[in-house]
């Protein structure tokens, strides 16, 4: 077995600056907003992983039960040497795709990212144990500067799971497709796991639980600000709310003030005030149809190949070849 190998592209403080960036400009926007990934320290990411389990949370069984169906397609069509994945996390959906590409034959190699360190750690030496013929080299760093860092020795395929694409409004998703296929060549693939626009009903409560983890989970980032931030958010005195935003397609996570409400983040020496009733949105995930994919594709460079959904039609993986 070859040992995995782990490049940092992170700069020491590069994560802390970037909240607090994010912090001072979305807690001053009107109306209030804060980027998803601020959700998934420690405790976030072990409740996303409660939500995978929940019996409303359809994508992520969707997304695997595809991927077991479809992965020797994909590896047949996609003739993958090098995969790369993005937001790679435990790498744990990813085994089917490179188990596929190990009994095809072509692939060599894995290059899986993330922006924390525990996370690719414990997954590269996972899968370097599982697939002993594999080179497995992790990269630290956020999207776009793992880009520059991709191996150039065989065929690749970037691969981008679990629906993530979503948690982009459409200007950073065509910026973030076309990064991507900067540093591909012709003939290389893109590999996008994707939720589907589907009934309102079955969206809602997929982001709006009966056992309040999905709330726990949006609640969870005031406590990342009142432990990174020496903030003083009252987290009870928050509601979660989820909608679906039919003319955007898309679902909206906020977190709403019970009653009036101020606010002190001593480490950036700001002052937050909220009335009662306002709301701070911390996500949107946004759903596509497969046509509107095939387009944002298309804008960025890449021809859609095949998609693959499940029979009610709420998931799709898509195989798109840089043209
Ligand atoms: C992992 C970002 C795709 O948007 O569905 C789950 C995160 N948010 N429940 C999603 C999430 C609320 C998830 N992504």
């Amino acid at each position: 077995m070859n040992a995995p190998t782990l490049d940092v592209y992170l700069k020491p403080n590069e994560m802390a600056e970037a909240l607090r960036a994010d912090v001072r400009t979305g807690l001053v926007a009107k109306p209030k907003c804060l980027p998803p990934k601020w959700f998934y320290d420690a405790r976030g990411s072990e409740l996303f992983e409660q939500i995978t389990t929940l019996p409303e949370y359809y994508p992520t069984r969707t997304e695997h039960q595809l991927l077991e169906r479809y992965s020797s397609e994909i590896a047949e069509l996609t003739q993958t040497e090098i995969l790369v994945e993005l937001g790679s996390g435990s790498s744990e959906k990813t085994k089917r795709l490179l188990s596929a590409g190990v009994e095809h034959g072509t692939l060599h190699t894995y290059v899986p990212q993330d922006v924390s360190i525990s996370a690719l750690e414990g997954a590269t030496e996972h899968i370097a144990e599982v697939f002993p013929g594999l080179t497995v080299h992790g990269v630290v760093s956020d999207f776009t500067e793992s880009l520059h860092h991709l191996p150039g020795d065989g065929r690749r395929t970037v691969v981008f799971l679990g629906g993530t694409l979503g948690n982009m409004v459409a200007d950073e998703r065509s910026e973030f497709l076309s990064g991507i296929a900067d540093v591909l060549s012709t003939g290389e693939h893109l590999v996008l796991g994707v939720g589907l626009v589907t009934d309102a009903d079955v969206l809602v409560r997929a982001y709006d639980d009966s056992a309040g983890v999905t709330a726990a989970f949006n609640k969870n980032v005031l406590r990342v600000l009142n432990d990174s931030l020496g903030a003083d958010f009252p987290i009870d005195e928050f509601r979660h709310v989820a909608l679906w935003d039919a003319e955007n397609a898309w679902i909206e996570m906020r977190l709403e003030a019970t009653r009036d409400l101020d606010v002190q983040i001593a480490d950036l020496d700001m002052s937050v005030s909220f009335a009662a009733g306002e709301q701070l949105r911390t996500e949107i995930s946004a759903k596509f149809t497969i046509d509107g994919i095939r387009a944002e594709l298309a804008n960025a460079g890449f021809e859609m190949q095949r998609s693959w959904t499940d029979l009610d039609e709420r998931f799709a993986l898509i195989s798109a070849v840089l043209s």
